[in-house]
């Protein structure tokens, strides 16, 4: 495409070829079944993003230690060979518009709590209670460790053989992994923590435990806080020597993020925060790393992601609420329809669903979550035109949105009306 020349430019990652340089990135969906499967409605929410054919799409924490390590109760599962078949068509399905299907592996640590994991207590680097989930974590023995790598290394295993072109180890974000990576939470005195290289000790060892397991035929990633933003967490200057660390380790890519639940905020932004705003960190990582490197937060318009490829910010452009809010954001990019792309407001009543393990809908996206039920088409038996009268998030557009925005308040629309009890 013409318009957006740098972001539907082929990239590679490990030697696989990409067809542009959007990745959709893990997102929980909460559409997984209660006993860990991969449901059909999953499919269909993640075969609907697919068919606009972004280069990389990441499946959201898969867990790889249930119930202990699980963060969400209807989390899927990659910890036993009987997830496999729900697993293998949910990569092939991602494969329909020619993405690449790759996998978040987890372990959530800390950030969990008793409720969900039928009254295990959490485990965790340290002792460290979390303030937002409740939870008060034992601190991992030498054998828990042994333990988690290992669970990590058959994950990786489960993700080939079920046909993921590529697993990203989650170790951002104040889960278990990231949790050894920070000083905020990890106050161990053995191997496995200390300085920097103690602390990042586990992920190296799990990248090539991956490695050894399945050989170069897998894009092993990471995705890591560059920064914490809690006083006493990573600051920039020791997130780029972790990113040294994991590519020397022998990391296909970097997907760099930042926060932990305690900094919610910096993960997965509210309204406030400008368009692109943390890029800064990822091109920091560029500069001295000699893979990929994955940045986003915030990225709304296809123009703002092609001067981020173009101005060297990241490889990679993880949109993520964005191609929730209109699955078909990467194609209609493509296709110079950007002006149509329905714009996601930062709302967060996606996350505020799914954190309550109910399915993840959408604030004006009727559709997300519902692809299975609902089909292509949403339209009612006698089309008319309404006003959408109100404010907030619904009928409001966000600070910076474009042309196209649909629901400003007083402004009329063509729409869909209740034809039966409301
Ligand atoms: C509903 C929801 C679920 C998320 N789940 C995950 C997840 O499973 N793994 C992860 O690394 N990040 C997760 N995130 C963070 C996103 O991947 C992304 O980094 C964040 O939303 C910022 O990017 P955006 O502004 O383009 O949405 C989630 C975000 C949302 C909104
Ligand atoms: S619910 Fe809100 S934040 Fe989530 S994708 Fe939709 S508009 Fe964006």
């Amino acid at each position: 495409m013409e318009e957006y020349r740098g972001l539907f430019s082929r990239g590679a990652i490990g030697g696989l070829e990409i067809q542009n340089r959007i990745v959709m990135p893990a997102m929980g969906t909460a559409l997984g079944g209660f006993d860990g499967r991969v449901t059909d409605d999953m499919i269909e929410y993640y075969r609907a993003r697919a068919m606009s054919g972004p280069g990389i799409i990441v499946v959201e924490v898969a867990c790889v230690d249930a119930p202990a390590g699980r963060a969400l109760l209807n989390q899927i599962r990659i910890d036993h060979q009987r997830y496999l078949s729900g697993l293998s068509r949910l990569a092939e399905a991602l494969k329909s518009g020619g993405s690449r299907a790759f996998i978040q592996l987890h372990h959530a640590g800390r950030q969990t709590n008793t409720l969900i994991t039928d009254g295990i207590q959490p485990v965790a680097p340290s002792a460290l209670p979390c303030r937002v989930s409740g939870s008060k974590p034992r601190e991992a023995t030498a054998e828990d460790i042994e333990d988690i790598k290992k669970k990590f290394i058959m994950a990786g295993v489960f993700a080939k053989q079920a046909g993921f072109d590529g697993v990203e180890i989650h170790a951002a974000h104040g889960y278990l992994l990231s949790g050894f990576l920070s000083p905020f939470t990890n106050r161990r005195t053995d191997g496995y923590g200390g300085s920097t290289g103690n602390r990042a000790r586990i992920v190296v060892e799990i990248i090539g435990g991956i490695r050894s397991w399945c050989g170069g035929g897998l894009v092993i990633g990471i995705r890591f806080n560059m920064k914490d933003f809690l006083t006493g967490g990573i600051e920039e200057d020791e997130g780029e020597a972790i990113a040294g660390i994991l590519e020397k380790a022998g990391a296909d890519y970097l997907s760099v993020s930042s926060g932990m639940y305690e900094s919610g905020h910096v993960s997965i932004e509210p309204q406030s925060f400008g368009e692109g705003w943390r890029l800064g960190l990822a091109e920091r990582v560029k500069k001295s790393a000699g893979i990929p490197v994955f940045g986003g937060g915030v990225i709304r318009h296809p123009d703002f992601a092609e001067k981020a490829i173009a101005g060297g910010k990241a490889d990679f452009l993880f949109v993520g609420r964005n191609q929730i809010a209109d699955e078909k954001w990467a194609e209609k990019a493509r296709k110079g329809q950007a002006d149509k792309i329905r714009p996601c407001l930062s709302c967060n009543h996606c996350l505020d669903r799914t954190t309550k393990s109910l399915h993840i809908g959408c604030a004006v996206n009727p559709h997300a979550g519902r692809e299975l039920r609902l089909g292509k088409l949403l339209r009612a038996d006698y089309p008319g035109r309404i006003l959408v009268v109100g404010g907030g998030p619904g009928g409001a557009a966000p600070q910076g949105a474009y042309r196209g925005v649909q629901g400003i308040p007083g402004r009329a629309v063509e729409g869909i009306r209740h034809t039966g009890p409301a």
